[in-house]
């Protein structure tokens, strides 16, 4: 596996790959990964001749009081897991290559983007739409790799990608949990033991929720005050935003009568925690 650093090198690498007929599968990271990107880049070997990982800290995706200063970072052991996960490339550069000081150009999206987490976090998703955009045109993937966690993100970035008429596959894979139920995310990391223990709670009103829905419960508010009520039993818990949602455009949906997300955002003392299933009836 090769580490680089340059556009140009990558490249390089995408044509002679191009030029042997070969195709590329794109896993899209921030870095300090876990077994949730593991199995997001095992996904992509076994599809795809190439796999390109890129392992980039988005500066232009966090809001002036986020984490941005603080994310974890640990490119050798990046490196380690991608290699052994079967990446043949991990593209690591820095933002002075990713982007121009006097840049002007962005790629935005609008409706889908304004609920959820685009809600909350203003400029976020305009951060990801340009970094993926310009990702999927320096490694020319055939098919690009995003996990369901971030259930807003792969909807958002399906929709860029029929808008704009990329030749891309996007390919959503599930979630990856730990063995209490908490869905992994290099966020965790930030958890103290406590608040570690009290996060749990998401997965937990979840799958309440699952249960509640198999019994035939059709109606949004009542998945919606079940889920609130669960949450609110644990005393470090503060929600974020709970919803019952339409699984294509993201909108509001009052009574399920077809495959909705239910997405919820919640925070542990002052991390911000996301967690979510699709019900398909
Ligand atoms: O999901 C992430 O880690 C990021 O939002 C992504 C897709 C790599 C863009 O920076």
């Amino acid at each position: 596996m090769e580490i680089l650093h340059s556009i140009s090198d990558v490249k390089k690498y995408v044509k002679r790959f191009k030029s042997e007929g070969l195709t590329i599968g794109l896993v899209p990271t921030m870095g300090y990964l876990h077994e949730g990107h593991k199995s997001l880049i095992e996904k992509a070997s076994s599809e795809n001749d190439r796999v390109i990982v890129s392992d980039f800290v988005n500066p232009i995706q966090f809001g002036p009081n986020e984490d941005l200063d603080v994310y974890p970072r640990d490119l050798e052991h990046d490196a380690k897991l991608s290699e052994s996960a079967g990446a043949s490339i991990l593209f690591n550069p820095e933002p002075s290559e990713m982007y121009f000081d006097d840049a002007v150009t962005f790629v935005n999206s609008s409706e889908i983007t304004d609920v959820l987490c685009g809600a909350r976090r203003p400029g976020h998703f305009r951060g990801v739409c340009t970094v993926v955009t310009k990702l999927f045109n320096i490694a020319c993937p055939d098919k690009a790799y995003f996990g369901e966690k971030d259930a807003q993100q792969l909807a958002v970035i399906k929709r860029m990608v029929r808008d704009l008429n990329f030749d891309i596959e996007i390919v959503g894979c599930p979630i990856i949990r730990e063995e209490d139920g908490l869905a992994k995310s290099s966020r965790n990391t930030y958890l103290s033991p406590e608040e570690r223990k009290a996060a749990t709670v998401l997965s937990r009103s979840l799958n309440n929720a699952r249960e509640i829905l198999k019994t035939g419960e059709r109606d949004a508010d009542k998945i919606i005050k079940a889920i609130t009520l669960d949450i609110e039993k644990e005393p470090l818990a503060k929600i974020d935003y709970v919803e019952v949602v339409d699984s294509l455009s993201l909108k509001s949906v009052s009574k399920i009568e077809k495959s909705v997300l239910i997405p919820i955002a919640v925070y542990i003392g002052k991390i911000r925690l996301i967690d979510n299933f699709t019900f398909n009836i």
